[in-house]
């Protein structure tokens, strides 16, 4: 395991092959294992870098809220210390509310992205309330509870019922996260901005990716962003849901390496 100091934190991070930067950001309450497909597929073009979130997989957590900007700021720190002015930056939902605040605070360092499974909304009120009641859940009933729960919106049922690898590898990443983790990041999701104005203002290229039966963020939030991100492309992974480079892992690394080998 490689890890690094981040201010006050150990990150762990994998950082695989050779060529054009690009960095991958998992979801919650995943960790960078949730890219295992992307590194292989990806490291005979393309140095791949994927961190472990504040608070996810080998990566220390810390106190209160982690906001989306926070781990923003951790990645464009590793970025730093790997010698890695520009990258490819992509996230899957939560990772993609990391990608947009990263765009937002550094422009600059953003070649490309890449918008999984994400939205660009902020939360309502009532998913802020939910927020922090999973928070109080994680912390003192720990993850299992909140895996129960996740699993039948994270994967289509297809899934659910005919390929248990799938089930139990994403169960397992969601029981080795830290209750503090997953509670800083609960609540730092419900802190952060709305970016659909913000969008707009993205000139670099985008792919933006969604499963089709994604109950999580609906294609229709992939949409609206591809709406207001000019020159984007959108691909609908069919028979996918809300973990589509999972559930459909062939036909998300062939988009993801079209759309690399295009820009
Ligand atoms: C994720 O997969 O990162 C989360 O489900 C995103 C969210 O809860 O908004």
């Amino acid at each position: 395991m490689t890890t690094t100091r981040i201010d006050d934190i150990q990150l762990a991070y994998t950082d695989v092959g050779s060529g054009p930067p690009v960095v991958l950001i998992h979801g919650y309450p995943f960790n960078r294992s949730l890219w295992n497909e992307q590194l292989e597929a990806l490291s005979s073009k393309y140095r791949v870098v994927a961190p472990d979130l504040r608070g996810f997989g080998e990566s220390d957590s810390s106190e209160g809220p982690v906001t989306m900007s926070r781990m923003a700021q951790d990645v464009a720190q590793l970025m730093d210390q790997l010698e890695i002015p520009q990258a490819v930056i992509g996230g899957l939902s939560m990772g993609g509310y990391v990608v947009l605040a990263f765009c937002k605070q550094f422009p600059s360092r953003v070649r490309a992205l890449l918008l999984a499974d994400t939205r660009a909304q902020a939360d309502t009120e009532e998913a802020k309330k939910t927020r922090a009641e999973q928070a109080d859940k994680a912390l003192s009933e720990g993850m299992a509870s909140i895996a129960d729960a996740m699993l039948p919106k994270l994967l289509t049922p297809d899934t659910v019922s005919k390929r248990p690898e799938v089930v139990k590898r994403i169960r397992d990443m969601m029981l080795k996260t830290k209750p503090q983790g997953a509670a800083g990041a609960l609540l730092g999701m419900a802190q952060r901005e709305d970016q659909t104005e913000f969008i707009s203002s993205i000139k670099v290229p985008a792919l933006i990716v969604a499963g089709r039966e994604d109950a999580i963020t609906p294609p229709a939030d992939s949409e609206a962003m591809h709406a207001k991100i000019a020159g984007s492309r959108l691909i609908v992974i069919e028979n996918a849901g809300h973990v589509s480079n999972l559930e459909q892992t062939e036909q998300f690394n062939d988009a993801l390496l079209a759309f690399l080998n295009s820009i």
